[in-house]
């Protein structure tokens, strides 16, 4: 509670611009009409927004069907997503959009590739195509393992458009992790690369995703991109690169006319316990979500060049690096590496050359360039940008004032948008026309959303005291299980209290109603803006036959917002020491990614239990972070193990 106590005493205020309001798409008028309804009727304002933001084949029988926590938006419509993103743009009165940037992409090498909409229209209707050939249908699932390549946005689209749902595992998670996926999905066909570019060198997919398939047996073919040239196995009958199957691939292929709830992506994710939750969402209420949202909170316009820097892999690269910007008829910006090859500048140049105007990015990146100095960005012109956006965990004020100074020269709205996963688009933020902004607030819920900040028996908490922020009414991008399991869909979200969604934040309200959102309350660390479970982290390093027993804490970090910390019980015998401490950061890294690789990794003889069993975590929590142990140990079993854990600490 101490960090929101301290948000809490944060005053500054941040008006909007008077000349930004009177232009923006949603001014305040707007937004006070659509709060109105939001409150009133907010199926009705949903349906607005549907009719206004997306173009339908058929219209709905049925707004909402709402059986709890079953939620349908659209009823009986007919609609496609990639028919949204890119024939809608080339027709009619918008038949000017054909030849305007779609995709501005830039390899990081230096390469680059500007699509226009007719051309990535073909490109699409090409790989739908291609995926017909190989047998995909709409009850299908297709895997995407891929680098930030335009190919991935390609691929996204094209399953869109026959009906294939696609599950995205970003690239830099093991072969391991990405084979329980391709399992639980029980997916038909996978598209790679031979690699991608990282930090100056060429890293590679294709050896994984051999090691992947090679225990996954529902695959039977695996399409490569050749990115980087450097050399594969392809396996006969199953392996095929893409280039050669796109150059015999017919350019016309009709968007399918799907129902408004068939299946559209599955996005696993960490949850407190288990393995990843394969999230699920579904065609026209997500893509009404992530359309007005972009258009709303973005203020997208037909001349701006909106860069979103989140990779594909994760929910933002899915609603607001493609299809958001996309149905909006919008110029986005992908780019493939990381900020700070060739050198620490590399975002600040990619600004200046392309004239991006809208930057929507992570605290855990504005921290980073802040440690680096304000002359990076200082040495390069970033006059063309108007708004800048933050996801992913909260920003803290220093970080958002810098932010606003030093990249937003003091005229651009920051934009601190609140979401997840689970619900597909954006649910708080502020709207850059019309609410001012507090630095670390993410401001209020939008118009028919309805979010509130609870107790655990399901009371509205008074101003200024913590609670639990919770969803009280569906909402069309809403998650509509997950894949395989509907018993945990219930059990992690719609348990706590009745008909409401428990999204698993802790968070507070002050005086003036801003929401101010605390950060995880379960066992999900939030590393860099990316959740992993503590759960994952310690399966993974049990795994390995030296060790007994692990938890895996998160201890704040300056950088990453959260690093993971493990406690580990070797087994008899084995010397704890530098060398297992490297062997077992490896393991992690092979066994999830290097993103749950630990920062520090500490031995002790046992770990603090309850009589029931139960790790105390809290405790660790506080000796990782190097705090006083705070809080009642009563039921605490063994009273030495916490005289010998802190040892460890000194050691
Ligand atoms: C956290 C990312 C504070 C939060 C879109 C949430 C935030 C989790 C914010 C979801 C924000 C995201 N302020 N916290 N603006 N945005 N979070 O599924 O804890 O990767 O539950 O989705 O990130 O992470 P996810």
């Amino acid at each position: 509670m101490a960090d929101i106590e301290s948000l809490l005493k944060e005053t500054r205020t941040f008006k909007p611009d008077p000349q930004f309001s009177r232009s923006a798409n949603w001014n305040k008028k707007t937004v006070a009409a659509y709060r109105k309804e939001g409150e009133k009727n907010p199926e009705r304002f949903w349906a607005r927004m549907a009719k206004e933001n997306v173009s339908w084949f058929s219209p709905w029988k049925k707004v909402l069907d709402w059986k709890p926590p079953y939620a349908k938006w659209f009823v009986g419509a007919k609609t496609n997503v990639s028919y949204n993103c890119l024939d809608r743009h080339l027709e009619g009165e918008n038949a000017w959009r054909r030849n305007k940037a779609a995709i501005i992409w830039e390899g990081e090498p230096g390469d680059s590739r500007v699509i226009t909409y007719a051309e990535l229209h073909r490109e699409v209707c090409r790989f739908a195509n291609v995926l017909k050939s190989k047998g995909v249908t709409r009850k299908d699932r297709v895997i995407l393992y891929m680098p930030m390549i335009p190919e991935a946005a390609i691929a996204m689209l094209a399953c869109t458009r026959i009906g294939a749902a696609h599950s995205i595992v970003f690239g830099g998670f093991s072969a391991e992790a990405l084979r329980d996926r391709i399992v639980d999905a029980d997916a038909k066909l996978v598209v790679t690369a031979d690699g991608g570019y990282r930090k100056g060198e060429p890293f590679g997919l294709k050896a994984q995703v051999d090691a992947a398939v090679r225990r996954a047996p529902s695959v039977e073919s695996v399409v490569v991109v050749q990115r980087t040239g450097q050399k594969v196995t392809m396996k006969r009958g199953r392996d095929c690169w893409y280039h050669e199957e796109m150059a015999a691939a017919s350019p016309v292929c009709p968007p399918a006319k799907l129902d408004a709830e068939h299946p559209l992506f599955i996005l696993y994710t960490s949850g407190t316990t288990g393995k990843p939750k394969g999230i699920l969402h579904t065609t026209g209420g997500y893509l009404t979500h992530v359309a007005t949202t972009t258009r709303a909170i973005f203020d997208l316009k037909e001349t701006d060049v909106y860069w979103c820097t989140a990779d594909v892999g994760w929910i933002t690269g899915h609603s607001y690096v493609v299809y958001g910007p996309l149905a909006c008829g919008a110029t986005t910006l992908m780019y493939e590496g990381v900020p700070t090859h060739p050198g620490p500048d590399r975002w600040w140049s990619l600004i200046a050359k392309w004239g991006v105007t809208i930057l929507y990015t992570a605290p855990t990146a504005i921290r980073t360039f802040i440690r680096l100095g304000d002359d990076l960005p200082k040495a390069h012109d970033l006059s063309s940008l108007r708004l800048l956006g933050s996801v992913g965990e909260p920003i803290n004020p220093e970080a958002w004032i810098w932010y606003h100074e030093v990249i937003g020269g003091k005229r651009c709205p920051i934009v601190d948008t609140w979401w997840q996963t689970e619900t597909g688009g954006i649910m708080i933020s502020s709207l850059p026309g019309s609410v001012a902004t507090k630095p670390g607030s993410a401001t209020f819920p939008l118009p028919g959303i309805d979010a509130a900040i609870l107790d655990e028996e399901g009371n509205e908490v008074k101003p200024s005291s913590g609670g639990l922020l919770a969803l009280r009414k569906p909402w069309p991008g809403m998650l509509r299980g997950i894949w395989g399991d509907k018993a945990r869909f219930k059990e992690v979200y719609w348990s706590k209290w009745k008909n409401t969604y428990f999204p698993g934040d802790g968070a507070q309200r002050d005086r003036q109603g801003y929401f101010w959102i605390m950060g995880r309350i379960d066992d999900v660390m939030n590393i860099s803006g990316h959740r992993i479970g503590t759960m994952e982290v310690e399966s993974a390093l049990v795994s390995h036959r030296d060790v007994a027993e692990a938890a895996v804490v998160g201890r704040p970090d300056e950088i990453t917002g959260t690093a993971v910390v493990a406690f580990v019980t070797p087994r008899g015998g084995v010397k704890p020491g530098a060398p297992f401490i490297k062997t077992l950061k490896g393991h992690v890294t092979k066994e999830i990614g290097a993103i749950a690789r630990p920062a520090d990794i500490r031995f002790t003889n046992a770990l603090p239990k309850t009589r029931s069993g139960k790790i105390m975590r809290r405790l660790l929590r506080d000796i990782a972070s190097g705090r006083e142990v705070a809080g009642d140990t009563s039921t605490l079993e063994d009273f030495s193990v916490l005289a010998s854990l802190k040892e460890s600490d000194e050691n």
